[in-house]
């Protein structure tokens, strides 16, 4: 197993700045909002961090995940490109939010932190409550009425783990689009009013996002052990963990070693958040509590069906870094499209994908049958929890 993880700040420098005055957050001021441990890892910009012993203790029992040739859904989609499956289904939790999840896990309990408060739509909340218990840390997850709805079983999955869950309701008479922020910002309320409980982001900061890394750096490293480099990544952007995660060494490789390897990022139709999102500062809440990242935003949500961890109004710098260098392009899909190209994979290769995921099939079919004889790999996170998509 890989014992580093890669550090995309190493290619842009990370800013954060003060939600009040827009200024820089400098060291000094960071570990008041983020936990000390995950503040200096947030403004690193090494290149390669080490993973800590604890931690790489842990992923050696799932880590490196498998990776597959799916040839049915070759045949079945009629193409002559090679597809390989990165399966974060293969996690603990069943995608790739755990690895963070660990991450962050055990630097709070280095830190001294007993309570950590986060947002979720279901998958995320899942991964830090089965992180904090292994670490004895309380985790206070915060999900949206309407993941709730859609996805019933969450609650009582987050709950077996120890965390306790709050269902957040919209505000009397009014409807909420940005369901991500509703419940980032109750998530944010609880911390405020709990002493020395940490607010901690599902996606986007770079405290998530580095440790995301290993999925792409075994990708590498499996696919070089069959003689292969992939001509086309797929990834889909809620934040951008699962993205970078998946595509963030082989950007690397463009960068250092000018390969022509093309990146792709699946988004919903609801939420364009690449192809329409605007630099900015922004953060997930709307409470001017967490730090602000120079990153694309956008200004609401678009009509559209559920569309879960994909429904994020903020992403991660380097994903819009890596966008507007023109490294990142994009295919958008309504949640239709993305439910058949999951159903037909489900029907090709006998595994159920999470609905996010289907968004990258949806993708994955695209560049397929645009494509001739090249090499596409995507990673897929398990959709056993969401059969409800599927009835
Ligand atoms: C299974 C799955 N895929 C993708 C995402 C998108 O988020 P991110 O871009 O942070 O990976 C989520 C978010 O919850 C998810 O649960």
């Amino acid at each position: 197993m890989l014992n580093k993880f890669l550090n995309l700040n190493a290619y842009h420098k990370a800013h954060l700045f003060d939600p009040l005055h827009e200024k820089e957050i400098n060291r000094e001021k960071l570990p008041r909002v983020l936990p000390p441990s995950l503040a200096r890892l947030e403004l690193s910009g090494e290149k390669y961090i080490d993973i800590p012993r604890e931690v790489f203790d842990i992923y050696s029992k799932y880590r490196p995940t498998p990776l597959y040739r799916a040839r049915q859904f070759e045949k079945d989609i009629r193409t002559n490109c090679e597809i390989y499956i990165k399966d974060e289904g293969a996690t603990p939790t069943g995608n790739h939010k755990i690895s963070s999840a660990y991450l962050i896990a055990y630097s709070c309990k280095k830190d001294g932190i007993k309570t950590v408060a986060t947002e979720t739509t279901g998958n995320w909340g899942i991964a830090l409550a089965m992180a904090s218990r292994r670490f004895g840390i309380k985790a206070v997850c915060f999900m949206d009425y309407e993941s709730h709805l859609e996805r019933p079983n969450r609650k009582a999955l987050m709950e077996g783990f120890g965390a306790d869950v709050v269902i957040v309701e919209p505000p009397p008479q009014q409807e909420v689009k940005d369901l991500l922020t509703l419940s980032a910002n109750a998530a944010i309320e609880f911390t405020k009013r709990t002493k020395g409980a940490y607010y901690i982001f599902g996606s986007v900061y770079s405290y998530f996002i580095i440790p995301q890394s290993v999925i792409g750096l075994e990708i590498k490293t499996q696919l070089a052990e069959l003689n292969k480099y992939p001509d086309i990544v797929v990834g889909t952007c809620g934040g951008g963990a699962n993205l970078l995660g998946t595509a963030g060494v082989f950007l690397a490789d463009i960068v250092d070693e000018k390969r022509k390897t093309v990146i792709v990022s699946a988004e919903a139709e609801s939420c364009p958040i690449l192809s329409e999102g605007k630099m900015g500062l922004y953060s997930i809440d709307t409470l001017k509590y967490y730090p602000l990242i120079h990153t694309y935003g956008l200004d609401g949500l678009r009509d559209g069906d559920y569309v879960g961890g994909l429904g994020s109004t903020v992403v991660a710098s380097s994903v819009a870094y890596f966008h507007s260098t023109g490294l990142i392009h994009v295919n958008r899909f309504s949640s239709e499209e993305a439910m058949k190209a999951a159903e037909i994979f489900h029907k090709s290769e006998g595994k159920l994908i999470a609905l996010e995921t289907g968004f990258t099939m949806a993708a994955v079919i695209k560049q397929a049958r645009e494509n001739s004889n090249k090499i596409i790999v995507a990673n897929i996170s398990s959709g056993e929890t969401d059969k409800k998509f599927y009835e």
